[in-house]
């Protein structure tokens, strides 16, 4: 019944939900806003330009800047996280991904990578993971998380239907977008800040992901 399993990408396949921080913060300490933890997770699965906007506002700088300067901003930030990626290597992929995504490949599962992330292909690449999936959703021109056009555009690439579909993800906006395209929702991470985003299951860590416990849980054996 599986059709297609829909991957984000920064904090499921690997730990780039880190670098993300890592340079937002910088960014935004430059500019005299200072981020922690909390509020980064209002940041994860939201696109760029997006993201600089909220951390403005969270500095009551949201009038500062022209929107020339704000893509100055934005550049920077995506210079000093592009400057983080330089020593990804296969050995950085999240535990259990690899196995799942072969497991994917023997049962005819397609794999799909829904992320909002413009630096997706650069990553996998990196990783060593291309030949896995059986396409990546371009995010340009769609409509962000935690509206569900990523996810959607990504069932339909693969010719799948959204509930005949399991999506994952380590953020609140991502978990939303997978819900409200009416796909089985997974979330990697902790469960006070994932269930009540709308996570179907929540598992702390991507080793528990093998392809037995998802079909079990969504019930699509
Ligand atoms: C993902 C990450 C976000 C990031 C966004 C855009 O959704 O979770 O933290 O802002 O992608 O990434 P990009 O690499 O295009 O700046
Ligand atoms: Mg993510």
């Amino acid at each position: 019944k599986l059709q297609a399993v829909l991957f984000d990408l920064d904090g499921v396949i690997t730990d780039t939900a880190k670098y993300h921080f890592t340079a937002w913060k910088q960014m935004a300490g430059r500019i005299g806003i200072e981020i922690d933890s909390d509020f980064n997770e209002s940041l994860k699965g939201i696109e760029r330009m997006q993201s600089l906007e909220r951390i403005l506002i969270h500095g009551q700088q949201e009038q500062k800047y022209s929107q020339a300067e704000k893509e100055g901003l934005a550049q920077e930030k995506n210079d000093e996280y592009v400057s983080l990626l330089a020593n990804l290597t296969p050995e950085d992929t999240y535990p259990g991904i690899k196995e799942l995504l072969q497991e994917l490949q023997e049962k005819k599962v397609a794999a799909v990578i829904a992320s909002a992330s413009k630096n997706a292909p650069l990553i996998l690449e990196a990783l060593q993971l291309n030949t896995y999936f059986h396409s990546i959703v371009d995010p340009s021109g769609v409509p962000g998380k935690p509206k569900p056009d990523i996810f959607l555009k990504g069932a339909e690439q693969a010719g799948a239907k959204p509930s005949f579909c399991i999506g994952i993800e380590d953020s609140q906006a991502g978990i939303e977008a997978i819900k409200t395209a009416g796909m089985y929702a997974v979330g990697i991470g902790d469960d006070r800040i994932l269930k009540p985003s709308g996570a179907d299951i929540v598992y702390p860590s991507t080793e528990e992901l093998t392809l037995q416990r998802l079909l079990a849980a969504a019930h699509m054996i």
